[in-house]
């Protein structure tokens, strides 16, 4: 035997045992979800398989520690581990404090939905995304229970602060953005609410009658963006119902289109709860699975002993029920439960800290800036007015909430900002907010009526002041939707303010900012002549003071532009005539006559001036848009659309390019412009230009005819928008399609509601 030849034999039998020992780890742990989740199935028992479809009633005690939302069903003797799943879209939510435990468990509270979509900015929605899922990951938690995405149709929804947008496709690029960020960490995201939970009032029950063709170009398709573009884990089915039926009992919408047409491919959860009549105790089950809700949350004993019932009678398909365990399962088998992660409890709160400082600011909207009263100069002395300025609102109540460590107020923010503050405001609402009494939820909304400043006091502010920043606070909640009078309005005692302050200010000559922190739409018209600039600050998270003091100083540019129209009255919305609903006392089914002309498409169609419009937003700099390029005048398989933008001005500063598209009329009602693509540019320095493209795909220029269940592209001339706002319109060219194309048949789904 030479050498030579023993060393191969030896490299060869190391190469065995190596790769053998490789195959053999590489089974274990590469084993493919769908057959370990087969083979998990063919072993469970009708009775194991009821529990797991239903979330576990009995929570494990991680689980338990956290005060999570909830948990899948354990099963031990088939090594299936349960996984948690918690709240929600700002941050993960979970209990600070454990018994006989020294240690917290911060989480970081993120800019609320709202915010982050008024970045227009998809990377850093992601960045944000990938640091809510490293404190998901690193807190032993499986699924985080967001992004909610629902289409802000009315102002008045409380929950609008969770979501993105009233036009799909900001929504759903956003979402996907977000969800991107999440699932890097190796955890699930569920987006949510699947769909058409616009509206909180009778939120279990209401009954939404929507046409087949809103659903699908509105309410439906920032979803399908979503789910095109991020795969998320699971899918959260809303309380409602869509034309009749819950939709957590819809085929139609739960097979049919999300995971037939859209391809879907995780599993789908029902809302808290979702389905049920008879006081929360009953749901139609086999309705349910049937459809494609694979998981009912959290679990109630009712659902298990009737789904045990209907499988045993054949009412229920057991290929309906293997299908669904089957798809949890998949899930399991890849989560960080099932794989034993050893989480740190330690996330890096310190990091994900500055960068809800970076994205709240650059959510941030600047509405107003007469005569550049921002940014603050440095030597600006500054009068800062009302509760919200001392005690601000990271962001809204309900599952949407976090419980962060510490809220950095707008004094603090500013003062680190070493902005110099009238001691004797600080010192009085200090001392006002130190009684134990004003610390209730509803500070802002109820006690502060009680401060008045008199003309004495406010010329004396003025005299010894720069400027003077006032800020009006807002929270809302789930559960409940706003009211028009003392929250959409400004309350008496906010208007007075402003109106008082700036009477006297003015009269010194020196300056008024209106900051709102605010989680959704309020009225503006009526108060914004009387403030210099305002600031929409939305809630932007737990550094909100250090967010607004890097915007007011300047030390941020803002770039923020809004996802949503600020209406001159609450009546000019679109939905306000049909919200929430009939009969007015106690609503059961809401009406949505305004079909696809929701937002800015309704404003654009009855030709109603909003007070700002979607899609504005300044800048301390100016833009320029010029070399507007199609890639083809006719369109065959997509065009990119080209534009050069150059910051004019003397800031830095990021310009959002917004792209709207007028089809051409057919038999079908088409809105005045749609927005079809965004982009935001990097940080321009004053009189850098930078080339942006965007992208027109077929299914961009269709338009939804109900007759023939399809989308399609009409024949015609196209408008392409190139615009800072959907009414500033820069640059504008066309292009054509020769043939009629019938982009997408679909499935027959939603008969076409009766909404006349
Ligand atoms: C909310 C969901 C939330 C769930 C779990 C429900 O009431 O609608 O958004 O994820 O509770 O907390």
């Amino acid at each position: 035997m030479t050498k030579d030849f023993i060393s191969k034999t030896l490299l060869i039998a190391v190469f065995l045992v190596v790769s053998g020992a490789a195959m053999a780890t590489s089974k274990k742990n590469n084993e493919p979800a769908a057959t370990w989740a087969k083979s998990k199935v063919a072993q469970m028992t009708m009775e194991e398989k009821a529990n797991l479809l239903c979330g576990s009633s009995e929570y494990n005690k991680l689980c338990d520690e956290l005060k999570a939302s909830g948990t899948t069903t354990e099963i031990s003797r088939l090594g299936i581990r349960p996984m948690i799943v918690s709240d929600g879209p700002a941050g993960l939510r979970i209990l600070t404090i454990r018994p006989n435990d020294v240690k917290t468990y911060y989480t970081t509270a993120f800019p609320v939905g709202t915010s982050l979509a008024s970045t227009w900015d998809v990377d850093l929605v992601k960045e944000v995304g990938e640091a809510m899922g490293n404190e998901v990951k690193e807190y032993g938690v499986d699924i985080l229970l967001g992004p909610g995405m629902n289409i802000q149709r009315s102002p008045l929804c409380g929950r609008n602060f969770e979501y993105y947008s009233e036009d799909p496709y900001v929504a759903g690029n956003i979402a996907a953005a977000m969800i991107n960020g999440i699932q890097e960490n190796g955890v699930g995201a569920s987006l949510k609410h699947f769909i058409a939970n616009n509206q909180e009032t009778n939120r279990h029950s209401i009954d939404e009658i929507i046409s087949e063709r809103a659903l699908r170009e509105i309410y439906l398709r920032g979803f399908e963006i979503a789910v095109k573009k991020s795969n998320p884990w699971t899918v959260m089915s809303s309380y409602n119902k869509v034309d009749g039926y819950f939709t957590s009992d819809r085929k139609d919408l739960l097979t049919d289109i999300l995971r037939y047409e859209w391809g879907f491919k995780g599993f789908v959860m029902s809302d808290w709860w979702g389905g049920t009549y008879d006081n929360y105790t009953k749901s139609n089950v086999v309705a349910q699975i049937s459809a494609g809700n694979d998981l009912l949350m959290p679990g109630i004993d009712s659902q298990r002993e009737d789904l045990m019932e209907a499988m045993k009678s054949g009412e229920l398909k057991m290929a309906a029920v293997d299908l669904s365990c089957e798809r949890i399962l998949k899930i399991v088998y890849n989560s960080i439960s099932q794989n034993n992660y050893a989480f740190s409890n330690n996330p890096d709160l310190k990091a994900h800290a500055e960068l809800t400082r970076k994205a709240g600011a650059e959510g941030m909207v600047l509405l107003k800036n007469d005569s550049q009263a921002l940014p603050l100069s440095k030597q600006n002395k500054l009068a800062l007015f009302r509760v919200a300025s001392y005690k601000p609102i990271s962001g809204g109540l309900g599952s949407g909430d976090v419980y962060e460590a510490h809220i950095a107020s707008l004094d603090e923010g500013l003062q680190e900002a070493g902005v110099a503050l009238d001691k004797s405001l600080t010192d009085f609402y200090t001392a006002y907010l130190n009684y134990p009494y004003h610390d209730t939820v509803d500070y802002n909304y109820i006690s502060e009526k009680q401060i008045a400043f008199d003309d004495n006091c406010l010329k004396e502010l003025a005299a010894n002041n720069d400027v003077a920043v006032i800020t009006i606070g807002r929270i809302s909640a789930e559960g409940l939707d706003r009211k028009i009078e003392d929250d959409y309005n400004l309350k008496d005692d906010e208007q007075k303010m402003i109106e008082d302050v700036s009477k006297h200010f003015h009269a010194a000559g020196k300056k008024v900012v209106v900051v709102l922190n605010i989680g959704g739409v309020i009225e503006t018209e009526s108060w914004k002549n009387k403030a210099d600039a305002i600031l929409l600050a939305w809630q932007p998270g737990q550094e909100v003071g250090h967010s607004v003091a890097d915007v007011l100083t300047g030390k941020v540019n803002p770039s923020g532009k809004l996802t949503m129209t600020f209406p001159k009255k609450y009546e000019d919305s679109p939905a306000a005539e049909y919200y929430p609903g009939e009969p007015a006392n106690d609503p059961q089914k809401s009406y949505y006559k305004e079909g696809i002309f929701v937002g800015y498409r309704g404003f654009e169609k009855e030709e109603i001036e909003p007070s700002y419009e979607f899609g504005f937003g300044m800048s301390y700099t100016d833009f320029s848009y010029s070399d507007l390029h199609l890639s083809s005048k006719i369109f065959t398989n997509g065009i990119t659309v080209s534009v050069k933008i150059t910051n004019t001005g003397k800031y830095a500063g990021q310009e959002v390019v917004e792209l709207y598209m007028k089809a051409p009329e057919s038999s079908i009602e088409k809105p005045k412009k749609e927005l079809k693509g965004f982009a935001k540019t990097r940080l321009l320095q004053p009189g850098e230009s930078q080339i942006v493209s965007l992208k027109l795909e077929v299914k961009d220029l269709a338009s939804f005819h109900s007759k023939e269940e399809a989308w399609i592209a009409d024949k015609g001339l196209y408008q392409v928008m190139l615009g800072a706002s959907s009414k500033i319109i820069k640059l504008q060219d066309d292009f054509k399609v020769s043939k009629r194309i019938v982009v997408e048949k679909v499935h027959p789904s939603f008969q076409e509601a009766t909404i006349d």
